[in-house]
């Protein structure tokens, strides 16, 4: 099932959220006003939005503070993307040029901070006083994420523990949020929304996991581009699968290429085809499924409705994805 399809049957509230966000927007003026329009007409999958609307629907009311917070999470995420082009030397996302590659990597940075200021400024503190510390939570994780996933890979010790911690920072947390705050601002019980954030962190696993299997598909389709992690120098689930296949000496060779700060081109599409060839992808899709599983029992313990149904179609949409 498409997105769209999944969507459906919030199609109403989608649109409001789709009001409020564009309406959150308002500085128009030289380079920041040109680089907020391109970034904000870009559109991406809008999930986080999606599930927080859908849990709050699953779980009680959509409310004003539900709308806000999603919003606001679309923002902090834009903002966190806009950051990774610039930390990942990215030339493209969707499709289009990243803010780094059509401005520069000041602009880019600036824009970042400014939608990550807009985000606070869009927060009612008494109203939202209850989800600041969500929201301060998920500010500090992002970046730590991002830090930790550079230290391993200067590291000769990798380990699957490392990595998940990773994820768990720099996606499952954000995935996790959006659906303890769908939950709670629909004024869910507290059973409710420790069963929604399960769900969203269990899910945001699949989707990293997801993604950094689609970094190996030489078809193109994913509108990123392939072989970035590797360009970067990222020790992702893929390839922590095919050093277990290989020897010491290989394993030594390999570390030196990833950390190699140039890589020819046509070396890294046959270090793709190698680590295509191992079966690490296939060990890197069992894990998709099982952290999908696990999102998906979550799910049982919230009453049965369209809502719910839409959340699982939901997880079996994005873990099929091909973008
Ligand atoms: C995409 O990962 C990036 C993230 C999930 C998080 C990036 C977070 C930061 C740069 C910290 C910024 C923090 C704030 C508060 C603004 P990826 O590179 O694996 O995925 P990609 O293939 O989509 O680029
Ligand atoms: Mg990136």
């Amino acid at each position: 099932m498409r997105l769209q399809q999944i969507s459906g049957c919030v199609s109403r509230e989608f649109e409001e959220f789709d009001r409020l966000y564009s309406r959150s927007v308002s500085f128009d003026k030289g380079t920041l006003g040109q680089a907020l329009r391109y970034v904000l007409s870009q559109h991406g999958k809008r999930i986080r939005p999606l599930l927080i609307i859908l849990m709050a629907k699953a779980c009680g009311q959509v409310t004003d503070s539900t709308y806000r917070s999603a919003v606001i999470l679309e923002l902090l995420h834009t903002a966190s993307l806009v950051h990774d082009d610039v930390l990942d030397k990215s030339d493209t996302r969707h499709n289009r040029p990243t803010v780094s590659r059509k401005w520069g990597n000041n602009t880019a940075v600036l824009l970042g901070d400014y939608l990550y200021g807009l985000c606070l400024q869009i927060i009612e503190t008494r109203e939202d006083f209850e989800l600041m510390s969500i929201y301060s939570r998920i500010a500090r994780e992002l970046p730590m994420g991002e830090i930790l996933q550079k230290d391993i890979s200067e590291r000769q010790d990798v380990s699957l523990d490392s990595y998940y911690e990773v994820i768990r920072y720099k996606t499952a947390s954000l995935f996790g949020a959006a659906c303890y705050i769908g939950a709670k601002t629909s004024r869910a019980k507290d059973d409710y929304v420790s069963v929604a954030e399960d769900f969203g962190r269990n899910l945001g696993m699949a989707f990293q996991i997801r993604d950094d299997i689609l970094d190996f598909d030489t078809r193109g389709d994913s509108g990123k581009g392939f072989g970035n992690d590797i360009y970067e120098k990222k020790i992702t689930l893929p390839l922590i699968f095919h050093l277990e296949t290989l020897s010491s000496v290989e394993r030594k060779r390999l570390f030196s290429f990833i950390r190699q700060d140039e890589k020819e081109n046509d070396k890294v599409l046959a270090f793709v085809n190698e680590v295509l060839l191992s079966g690490a992808l296939e060990k890197a899709e069992q894990l998709v499924e099982y952290y999908s599983d696990k999102a998906k029992m979550a799910l049982l313990s919230l009453p049965e409705s369209e809502y719910r149904n839409s959340l699982g179609d939901l997880v079996d949409c994005l873990v099929a994805r091909r973008v």
